[in-house]
């Protein structure tokens, strides 16, 4: 058994590694299938593969993952490309009349920087603000290309890499980008949908979806029809009925519109309300922000087994909302009549909460018709009976395209993705956060996400390091691409299917989650906000179709046997096995736990008194 000689060809990503390059091999014993050796990495455990990261969008889920990534990795190379010329995402283009979020702004903001808000839910203008001054406080901007829009991805096995290609808005120039990982953090609701409205090419006068309403629009002494009773037009109706000549609105489908939750903590009624200079003063303490906080959000998430069929939860919850739905329109039978749902339970639609809208559809200035007019005409609307009504301005509030289906060409090696779907309408999700054969791509804002559960930012943080912890483990274990196996999509979409039959999202409603026709299965989490904290957690990679760099050696990342705490040239804690002492302790006290003469002295006395070992 012989030597040979060891010379290592690469460049090595820490110099000392030099330190752990043997000079020979020794030949040893062959490999029992006479199998070359494979080859050993002469880098240290731990080196991390240089990865460049494509990320679209610069809403909360961008700039989320710019604080985790900066956090938590190394040696990335980060790019956003965001199609706006700021951040914020829906909170800079959402201006309508009302916008603010709908859960209470304490739990809705990241974790990580957390707020004085101005009231108890914000107004977009403030959170658009916050996340502005998040952007600015991190230095966010710095990775930002705004005024870029990408506009098709693709991917190819032979480089290993999605190229993009990105349209400058400002310029027009178009151009390729090349990035190991592509994150798509296009938000659930940021392309508004106009449905197939009869007749809105005729209409003359001005037609607003709430996504496109800028400081110019205005709803001044006019005759407004207000299409859609959703999250945004249970907005809209209140924070416009003052100042309109006239509103019009109708009720394609019956649906519930639930009291304002949290109202132990709200102002009477469930109002909204500005917290005082004393209420300022006492969150200033992070103790009792962390408590209020918790509270407000118990509040909010203890309600939602009402979602399970025939719970007792449900009966509360539903009871509830009819009795205060009664209550608000008792002067107005036949609207209730009009509303009121009989064969669904609430959570089969999208929650939508009352703050003043039972109040505007009841206003001597509303007409609500009780069954959808025929059309829109060239001066106004013609309702079911066959009289128009003049109008000036439709507000179309009439949702976004929550398909889930590519909003611009994904192709993996040459296809389609939609050609890895078996069902336009049932899109192929791994545990909300990947898609089917799309490797190292991550997005989630995409279907079965707990969206209906409310606090994006929540839910968003979660994904946010899950996808960080994938990318450091792409980079550590030296992996060239990670895609969810078709047998987890599989079982994950057939396990939400089933599962959700238990809840009342499966009734018989429509609702945007079921492809707004109620065709679809629906796309949500299946189960309730706990367990998805809990269960994405931790990325089962096991789910995962790896590819190493060394598809013959997948333990290749174990290197040169060393770890980079290792390295001799570098200040690092090389005993980091044994945890960090509570302080810092002067070298002093440790030099005075050396060894002296009088003590080797008594060392040696007391060697001598014991007995030999046999
Ligand atoms: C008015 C409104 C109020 C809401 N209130 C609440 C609430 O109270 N509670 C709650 O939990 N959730 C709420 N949501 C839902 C959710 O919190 C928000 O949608 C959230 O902002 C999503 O953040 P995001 O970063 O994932 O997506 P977005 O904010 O939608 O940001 C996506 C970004 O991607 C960019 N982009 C898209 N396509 C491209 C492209 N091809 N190239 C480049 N850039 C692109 C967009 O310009 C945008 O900036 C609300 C949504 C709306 C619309
Ligand atoms: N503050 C907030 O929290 C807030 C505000 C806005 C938006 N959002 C988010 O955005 C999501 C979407 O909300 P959204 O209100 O914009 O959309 P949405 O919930 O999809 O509501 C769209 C509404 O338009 C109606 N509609 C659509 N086409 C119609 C037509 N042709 N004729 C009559 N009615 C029609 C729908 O009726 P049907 O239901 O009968 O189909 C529905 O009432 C929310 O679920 C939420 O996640 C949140």
């Amino acid at each position: 058994m012989g030597q040979e000689q060891y010379i290592n060809a690469d460049p090595l990503a820490h110099p000392a590694a030099a330190a752990f390059i043997p000079r020979y091999l020794h030949q040893g014993l062959p490999d029992s299938s006479g199998r070359p050796d494979v080859r050993i990495r002469d880098d240290f455990y731990g080196t991390r593969r240089k990865l460049r990261i494509g990320v679209l969008g610069a809403g909360i889920s961008g700039l989320n993952f710019l604080h985790y990534a900066e956090q938590h990795l190394r040696d990335v190379e980060i790019v956003v490309y965001e199609r706006n010329e700021d951040v914020g995402g829906v909170w800079l283009t959402s201006k309508y009349p009302g916008v603010r979020c709908d859960i209470p702004s304490i739990v809705y903001q990241f974790s990580w920087r957390t707020n004085v808000w101005s009231e108890m839910y914000a107004p977009a203008a403030e959170n658009l603000a916050y996340l502005q001054t998040v952007a600015k406080e991190n230095d966010f901007y710095r990775y930002i290309k705004f005024k870029h829009e990408i506009s098709r991805a693709a991917w190819s096995d032979e480089d290993a890499m999605w190229a993009l290609s990105v349209k400058d808005l400002t310029t027009g120039d178009s151009f390729e980008d090349k990035v190991h990982l592509f994150l798509e953090f296009n938000g659930p609701v940021s392309n508004p949908r106009l449905t197939p409205i009869a007749g809105i090419n005729d209409f003359k006068g001005e037609v607003v979806h709430p996504a496109y309403w800028s400081d110019q629009t205005s709803v001044d002494n006019k005759r407004v029809a207000l299409i859609g009773y959703g999250c945004s037009g249970v907005q809209i109706g209140p924070n416009i009925v003052e100042r309109v000549t006239k509103l019009y609105t109708w009720f394609r489908n019956k649906t519930y519109i639930l009291p304002p939750p949290n109202q132990a903590f709200s102002a009477k009624g469930g109002a909204n309300f500005e917290y005082s200079d004393e209420q300022k003063a006492l969150l200033a303490d992070p103790d009792v922000y962390l408590t209020y906080r918790k509270a407000v959000d118990d509040a909010f998430y203890r309600r939602y087994s009402y979602i399970i069929n025939g719970s007792d939860m449900s009966k509360i919850v539903k009871d509830n909302t009819v009795k205060y739905m009664r209550e608000k329109l008792a002067h107005k039978p036949d609207l209730l009549e009009t509303i009121l749902p009989e064969g669904f339970d609430i959570g089969c639609r999208r929650q939508t909460f009352a703050y003043g809208y039972m109040e505007a559809i009841s206003d001597p200035k509303t007409t609500v018709f009780s069954k959808p007019p025929q059309r829109l005409t060239a001066k106004g609307i013609l309702d079911a009976d066959g009289v128009e009504h003049e109008l000036d301005m439709v507000i179309a509030a009439t949702g976004y395209d929550q398909s889930h289906l590519p909003r611009f060409p994904k192709l993996v090696n040459g296809k389609s993705v939609t050609d890895f779907w078996s069902n336009p309408m049932s899109p192929p999700s791994y545990m909300a956060v990947c898609l089917k054969g799309m490797p190292n791509y991550f997005n989630p804002s995409s279907a079965y996400g707990p969206l209906p559960q409310g606090n994006y930012y929540q839910s968003s943080e979660t994904f946010t390091k899950y996808i960080v912890k994938a990318i450091s483990k792409i980079q550590i274990d030296r992996i060239v691409s990670i895609t969810p196996k078709d047998k987890a999509v599989d079982h994950f979409v057939r396990h939400a299917n089933a599962f959700l039959k238990r809840t009342a999202v499966t009734g018989p409603c429509v609702a945007w989650y079921k492809g707004n026709e109620n065709t679809a299965p629906p796309a949500i989490w299946p189960g309730a906000r706990s367990q998805f904290l809990r269960t994405i957690e931790t990325p089962r990679f096991e789910d995962f179709d790896i590819v190493y760099e060394d598809e013959e050696d997948m333990f290749a990342y174990f290197g040169n046997g060393w770890t980079l705490e290792d390295d001799a040239e570098e200040d690092t804690d090389k005993t980091w096995y044994m945890g960090k002492p509570g302080r810092e302790i002067h070298p002093d006290v440790i030099g005075r736990l050396k060894g002296t003469d009088g003590s080797v002295k008594h060392l040696v006395q007391g060697m001598a008194g014991m007995p030999r070992l046999p």
